[in-house]
């Protein structure tokens, strides 16, 4: 077989972004936003509640080995699931739907609005129901444990008029970061009341409208889609993201009846509709799952097939693995990843996709603890997305933030110890650096792991890992 391997030599490169990119830009005053000033300041994920106490085991020093199954995109599955309550009749079936923990917090906001959901797990095929919605509410109880909860704002406009978020409020408008969507809806009519702990929109009128982002925000462009979808007229957003589960989204909605043209050029129209259907999707596969398993393979020297992973999807992330000596090998629909040498040390700044994915910026400083030199690493497009450092530090690592960057002198001998998951991509970072690290690694809690990846511990075991899910204590 084949491997694509990269060039030898230094894969530094100039940093490239303004320092303060991509903070958000308050825009003028928009007819329809209730309140006087958004506040910009920062909600990080420290509010978010948590599910029952649990922690992954791990103990390093396997190389995995094996074929290992990417699971269903996660950042898709869970706008398709809010889009299927925009059609009135029928029954909508999503197909490759994740086993994670959001997908079930939203199949639970689906169910509290009225739809009748039922997530055939085994056969991860998600059938929705959404004739006879019945709330407008979106509960605190789940929207607390449950970020992508404003998905839900354009169906339930459409159908009844008006939405509630309940459990948020005040800073929640400010900083990760909701502003765009809200924004966009007022835009398109709606009315945005914020208040000491919900924040209403009303708005059972909506109208095309000429929109655009700051930055090209991927939850917001999606969103905004939505809300167009069934508005009269045409809505053109300006500045659209280009990820590849936007594009799947917008497939599924056009499935569903909407005319939408221009994704993935950063541009998107949309012709508003007078009705969309229910309809068959199958979600696809996930990027930052299917690049987390060639990181396993990477930092434990490993070889792996990766079924439903497409290289496409990885936009720069592929060639950085790459050039830290991760070869990659496409056997017809397989993807073959392996590491055999020392791994070479990474320059990685996040960007909008095709840039480096944020997502994978926890993972590849694990990754790059095991390299032989100094990586430099730098995130753009979330604040507090460098909790990890603390974690890694715990079990051996030199790592240092420098500004805004961070610097990691590798090669470190990683110890096992205990350490804590702050959110889903720390902690399966923490995971891949426990496969490497010598002894047992505790990472806690698992919740947030299981947020996003489907059976982290029963598909790692499968390639060879000793790794176990546990209550924790
Ligand atoms: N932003 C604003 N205002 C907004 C929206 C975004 O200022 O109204 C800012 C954000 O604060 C951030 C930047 O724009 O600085 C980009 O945020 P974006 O809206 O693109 O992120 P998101 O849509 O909220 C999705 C994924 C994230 C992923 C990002 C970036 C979902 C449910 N979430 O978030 O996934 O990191 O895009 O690709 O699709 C994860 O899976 O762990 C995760 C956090």
């Amino acid at each position: 077989m084949e491997y694509w391997t990269s060039q030898e030599g230094d894969s530094r490169q100039p940093a490239g972004l303004p320092a303060d990119w991509p903070s958000a830009t308050p825009v003028g005053p928009v007819p329809g936003i209730g309140n006087a000033a958004l506040n910009l300041t920062d909600r990080s994920l420290r509010d978010m509640t948590s599910g029952p106490e649990t922690c992954y085991r791990v103990r390093g020093g396997n190389p995995l080995q094996g074929t290992v199954f990417v699971q269903g995109a996660k950042n898709a599955a869970l706008k398709m699931i809010a889009a299927s309550l925009l059609a009135p009749k029928g029954r909508t079936v999503l197909r490759n739907v994740p086993v994670i923990e959001d997908v079930r917090r939203a199949v639970e906001l689906a169910q509290a609005v009225g739809a009748v959901v039922k997530f055939h797990e085994a056969e991860r095929t998600l059938v929705v129901d959404a004739s006879h919605l019945t709330s407008s509410v979106l509960p605190a109880e789940i929207t607390r444990r449950f970020r992508a909860s404003v998905l839900f704002v354009p169906a339930l406009l459409h159908r009844l008029g008006e939405a509630t978020i309940e459990g948020i409020g005040g800073c929640n408008l400010g900083s990760r970061n909701l502003d765009f969507h809200y924004r966009g809806f007022a835009r398109l009519g709606a009315t945005v009341e914020e208040g000491e702990n919900q924040i209403h929109v009303k708005g059972g009128n909506l109208r095309g409208a000429h929109l655009y982002l700051d930055t090209p925000s991927h939850t917001g462009t999606e969103n905004l889609i939505m809300a167009a979808s069934l508005a009269p007229g045409t809505t053109v957003i300006d500045n659209t993201a280009l990820e590849p589960e936007v594009l799947d989204v917008i497939a599924f909605l056009t499935k569903m009846g909407a005319q939408i043209t221009g994704g993935g050029t950063g541009f998107v129209t949309v012709h508003g509709v007078s009705e969309l259907a229910a309809v068959e999707h199958t979600v696809m596969a996930d990027r930052i799952d299917a690049a987390v398993f060639a990181m396993a393979a990477a930092i434990t020297g490993g070889e792996l097939s990766l079924v439903g992973a497409s290289l496409d999807h990885f936009g720069v992330v592929r060639w950085k693995l790459e050039q830290m000596g991760v070869e990659f090998a496409s056997q017809g629909a397989i993807l073959q990843v392996r590491q055999e040498r020392q791994l070479r040390p990474i320059n990685v700044i996040t960007s909008p996709y095709p840039g480096f994915a944020t997502d994978l910026q926890s993972p590849i400083m694990a990754v790059s603890c095991l390299a032989d030199g100094t990586s430099y690493i730098r995130e753009t497009i979330f604040d507090g997305r460098y909790n990890l450092v603390g974690e890694l530090t715990k079990m051996g690592a030199k790592i240092e933030v420098a500004g805004n960057a961070v610097l990691v002198h590798g090669p470190a001998a990683l110890k096992g110890t205990e350490v804590i998951a702050h959110d889903l991509r720390t902690g399966i970072a923490l995971v891949l650096a426990g496969l490497a690290a010598e002894g047992e690694t505790i990472v806690a809690p698992g919740y947030p792991i299981d947020r996003g990846h489907v059976s982290v511990a029963a598909r790692l075991t499968t390639l060879g890992a000793d790794i176990s899910a546990e209550p924790l204590g």
